[in-house]
């Protein structure tokens, strides 16, 4: 077998694919690779690793080169949101997706806890301040923020990143609301969390964190009319993706301080931002550090690994994506 990886992998993964006695490809110039090499690269390789980075659309499915020796069989996304890759373009060519869940939920919930508290205690913009040596003295006045301590937490999507941010919070002693299609017996028992509209959500919380993927249906989820609904005082976190909010209206309300922060990890047009958002003072900006610890990105290097050695065996991979089903239908979700 033939495998290509579109960036620079980690050696025990690596190792794993070797041990099948597989050929691999690694992508080495600056990252992302482009997409005429990719689809280069795909002429004659059975299985692709490849980041949310990587834009598999249909365009890519249309024009992707099958070699009859090594037609591409199964995608390995390094990652668990997958929006990147056009899934049911994938199923009609038959190549099977793969994602990383699991493995990266502890440290993309600590994200949105450490975005939280940066937002709320001003940890940047009081960095900005002692670097700069502008720092002169300690006022009872200077930097007043908000605590977290006994306010309340929405939840938006209440999957398993969403779930585990609201029981890291629970230090903290919040209320928490959440908004979710389902409702989530763990965070109801455990912290008496209660299951309420998206547009009471909204106008109840103090810090709002999204955790839903996206999809069609979430794209601008949180836009000018729902930040209306938000209180002054609220302060928006967002470790999903940037697209579920349109972060030129969240520029906007910012600017004007109908919300008080947000803190983002994730950007609509990643990684360019907004015009406008990187002078605002009232926003923390990470450059999507979600899943990024070493133990985590081990693991989902070890997972992407595992789950494309099975597709490409026939076996049944432990993390295989399927197209959406439609609501209501016998299979689907809903
Ligand atoms: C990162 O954003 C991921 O989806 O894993």
């Amino acid at each position: 077998m033939k495998i290509h990886v579109t960036f620079n992998f980690f050696q025990s993964p690596l190792k794993l694919i070797r041990d099948q006695e597989w050929e691999i490809s690694t992508y080495a110039g600056s990252y992302p690779q482009p997409q005429d090499a990719l689809l280069q690269a795909m002429t004659d390789c059975d299985g692709l690793i490849c980041t949310l980075f990587d834009r598999l659309d249909k365009a890519f499915f249309a024009n992707l080169p099958r070699d009859a020796k090594h037609p591409l069989r199964a995608i390995s996304q390094f990652g668990v949101g997958y929006d990147n890759i056009d899934i049911a373009a994938a199923e009609t060519a038959g190549i099977i997706v793969t994602n990383t869940p699991g493995v990266l939920t502890d440290a993309t919930a600590e994200i949105a806890i450490a975005l939280m508290l940066a937002a709320a205690r001003q940890i940047s913009e009081g960095e900005r301040l002692v670097r700069s040596g502008e720092w002169t003295v300690w006022e009872p006045n200077q930097m007043l923020g908000t605590g977290l301590t006994g306010k309340t937490l929405g939840i938006i999507g209440a999957g398993r990143i969403g779930t585990a941010t609201a029981l890291k919070a629970r230090g903290f002693n919040m209320r928490t609301l959440y908004a979710a299609r389902n409702p989530n017996l763990i965070l109801e028992t455990e912290l008496g969390a209660e299951r309420v509209s998206f547009a009471q959500l909204l106008g109840e919380a103090d810090f709002i964190s999204v955790h839903v993927p996206l999809t069609p249906a979430t794209r601008h989820l949180i836009g000018s009319d729902q930040l209306r609904l938000m209180k002054p005082t609220a302060i928006l976190v967002n470790t999903s993706r940037g697209a579920v909010i349109d972060e030129a209206a969240l520029a906007a309300a910012l600017r004007e301080g109908r919300i008080a922060a947000a803190g983002l990890d994730v950007y609509e047009n990643e990684p360019r931002l907004t015009e406008g958002l990187a002078k605002l003072s009232n926003v923390v900006l990470a450059p999507h550090l979600g899943s990024a610890t070493r133990e985590t990105r081990e693991k989902m290097g070890m997972l992407a690994a595992t789950n494309l050695i099975a597709a490409l065996k026939g076996e049944n991979p432990p993390n295989r994506v399927r197209p959406p089903r439609p609501y209501g239908s016998p299979t689907g979700n809903a």
